[in-house]
Order: structure tokens, then C-alpha cells, then sequence
């Protein structure tokens, strides 16, 4: 009797032993980023830390609604990747942790720009420009002109040759619809939404889906990041890459640990490893062409200098807000397509 009650106690303690080392080593992320990307850090990570990581990859909208419908019993540490905006309205609705890395002062001065806006609660981990891609084989096919300038892409020329995703769920999408309505105002932004929607054969859930559906020779203009772009290109297919001649917009993708986390500790190595230049490398390693945010890390070569490209002073303490996002969406449901 004794020896048996020993035995529990025993194995009592070692449950309860046990627990917290399980908790310890597991860490659940959402990433905003292409699937290879997200694998390449989880990799990187685990084999770094020994901590086993959980990734599931969603288009950046998706990760605020999931986030958001998470609140009161949060599942997910952190918020890796996508692009900014909605991870800046986040930190506006109290969705995340404010965590300031011991990386941060290592970050170029726009990603210290994006945390300062966050209040804290995200980081700038990378950046990249918006732009047109085509098909120069169904561009030839076609016998039309290559589009230089956001104006083109209204032109008769490509009617129903255009895919763009569903600003909804896809941040690159939500940064076309914020870019445009910077370089021109609201009004004629929408006129020409409206006028473009006429070009769009399909508004696909993710960012990079129309690059790729360029690349395969299912459309011939895919609206996408042109880091994405880049990507396919050295995959061998034949896109060609146009920074728009009014000028573009960019994102600033982010870090993030959600409020509540339940591997909190695990989730600020987590993202001191994003910020680093071992974890920013691991995304050029798997062929990921973003500019990283830590001034120590190497640059793709293949990158596309954002310094040359004609960007607008993209507005994210603005653009990020609760207020401009549910704006800018429901006017774009009510004034060019409610996208099922
Ligand atoms: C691609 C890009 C990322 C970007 C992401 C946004 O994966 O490589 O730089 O952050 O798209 O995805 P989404 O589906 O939300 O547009």
C-alpha cells in the first residue's frame, strides 16, 4: 500500500514535471508570408531553439479575423509576416503583446518607424514594393502594348486579363486599394476601381495567386508585391516586371505576439530570431526576395531596390487604422464587388 502510494506521488510529481518542460517547447505561429517562406523560418527556428513550432499559413486578413474571433481564448503566439496594416489595426483593437525586442535598434529605420506606430506590439521584419507583372508570351500573343502605368490597366486592351486579389482577405490587395487612394484621391481612386474591375477576371484570396496565375499563363497581368514577381521569374517563367510610372505603394510586413499567449517566452525568441539576420537569411535561402529589416542581413541580390523605385510615402499610421480599413473595404464592397 505504502510502496503503490509512493509509485503515484511519484508519478504525480513527474505529470506535473512533465507539464510545463511540454509547454516550454512548443510554440504556435500564423504566418502571412509564401508557404516556402514560412517553412524556411519554422525550420530554422526549431533547429536553432529545439522548440517544436505549429505554422499554418493564411492571407493577412484572414490572421486579424482569426485573431480577432480568438480574443477570449487566444490559440496562436505569434503573427509572422503579411503585410502591416491589418497587424497595425491589431494593436489599435488590443489584439497583441507589446514586446520590444533587443534587436530593435539593429532594424532599419523604417521598421523602427513601423514598431513606433504599433505602440510596440509589432515590428517591422521586411519590406517590398508593389507593381504589374505580365505574360510576355500571352502580352505577344495579344499583340497589345506592355502596361507601364496604373492608367493602362484600364485601357480596352486588357479586358479580363487582370487578376488582383480580394483586398478582404489579402493585405497585398488592401495595399493596392490604400495605394491608390494616396497617389489619387478617394474619388477618382474608386472611379478607377470601378473602371478596372472591368479588366479583372478573378479576385483570388491570396496576394500572390495573381503573379503566379500570370506565371502559368492563366492571365496575362497579375497585380502582386514585385518581390513576388521576382520569384517566378527566377522560377524561369516568363514575367515581366513594371514598377507603375505614377508611382506604388509598399508593404512593411510585421512580427507580433498575440495578447494572451500561452508560450509567451517562446514567442519573444521567436520573434528576436525573426529579427535577426540568421532568421532573416533563412527566407532568402528558400528564394524569398523582400528587403530584410535588420541593417546586418544580407539583401537578396535579387531583391527589388526600393530605394530606386518610385514609392509613395506610404501613410501606415493612417492606412492601418480601424476606422480607414473598415472604410476603404466597405466602400470598395459597396462602390466594385462584394466578393463571395
Ligand atoms: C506574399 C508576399 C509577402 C506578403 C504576403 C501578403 O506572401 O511574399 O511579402 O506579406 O504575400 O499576403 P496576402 O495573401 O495577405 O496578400
Amino acid at each position: 500500500m505504502r510502496n503503490s502510494l509512493l509509485v503515484s506521488v511519484a508519478a504525480i510529481s513527474l505529470l506535473s514535471a512533465a507539464g510545463p518542460a511540454f509547454a516550454d517547447g512548443r510554440l504556435s505561429v500564423l504566418c502571412g508570408a509564401e508557404e516556402p517562406h514560412c517553412a524556411a523560418l519554422e525550420a530554422a527556428f526549431e533547429a536553432k531553439t529545439g522548440i517544436d513550432v505549429s505554422m499554418v499559413r493564411k492571407s493577412t486578413g484572414e490572421i486579424l479575423a482569426q485573431v480577432r474571433a480568438e480574443k477570449d481564448n487566444p490559440k496562436v503566439d505569434v503573427w509572422w509576416g503579411g503585410t502591416g496594416d491589418p497587424q497595425l489595426q491589431a494593436a489599435e483593437e488590443g489584439l497583441l503583446e507589446p514586446y520590444t525586442s533587443p534587436a530593435l535598434p539593429d532594424l532599419l529605420g523604417w521598421a523602427q518607424n513601423f514598431a513606433s506606430v504599433a505602440s510596440g506590439q509589432a515590428t517591422g521584419i521586411y519590406a517590398g514594393a508593389l507593381g504589374i507583372g505580365y505574360n510576355s508570351e500571352l502580352l505577344a500573343q495579344k499583340g497589345v502594348p506592355a502596361p507601364q502605368c496604373w492608367a493602362d490597366l484600364i485601357k480596352e486592351d486588357y479586358r479580363g486579363e487582370i487578376q488582383i486579389a480580394d483586398p478582404n482577405s489579402s493585405g497585398t490587395a488592401y495595399t493596392a486599394l490604400a495605394t491608390l487612394v494616396q497617389l489619387f484621391d478617394d474619388k477618382e481612386a474608386f472611379t478607377y476601381l470601378v473602371a478596372l474591375d472591368k479588366n479583372v477576371n478573378s479576385y483570388t484570396k491570396s496576394g500572390s495567386a495573381p503573379i503566379k496565375a500570370a506565371a502559368r499563363g492563366e492571365t496575362m497581368i497579375g497585380i502582386s508585391f514585385m518581390h513576388d514577381m521576382v520569384t517566378q521569374k527566377q522560377a524561369g517563367f516568363p514575367i515581366e516586371i513594371v514598377a507603375p510610372c505614377e508611382g506604388t505603394g509598399y508593404e512593411i510586413g510585421g512580427v507580433s505576439i498575440i495578447k494572451g499567449a500561452r508560450n509567451i517566452d517562446n514567442a519573444k525568441l521567436f520573434v528576436d530570431f525573426a529579427l535577426s539576420p540568421e532568421g532573416q537569411g533563412a527566407g532568402a535561402a528558400a528564394g524569398m526576395n523582400q528587403v530584410p529589416s535588420n541593417v546586418n542581413s544580407v539583401v537578396p541580390p535579387e531583391a527589388p531596390d526600393i530605394t530606386t523605385i518610385k514609392l509613395i510615402d506610404y501613410d501606415f499610421a493612417t492606412y492601418g487604422t480601424a476606422e480607414y480599413r473598415t472604410y476603404l473595404l466597405g466602400r470598395f464592397a459597396e462602390q466594385v464587388r462584394v466578393i463571395e
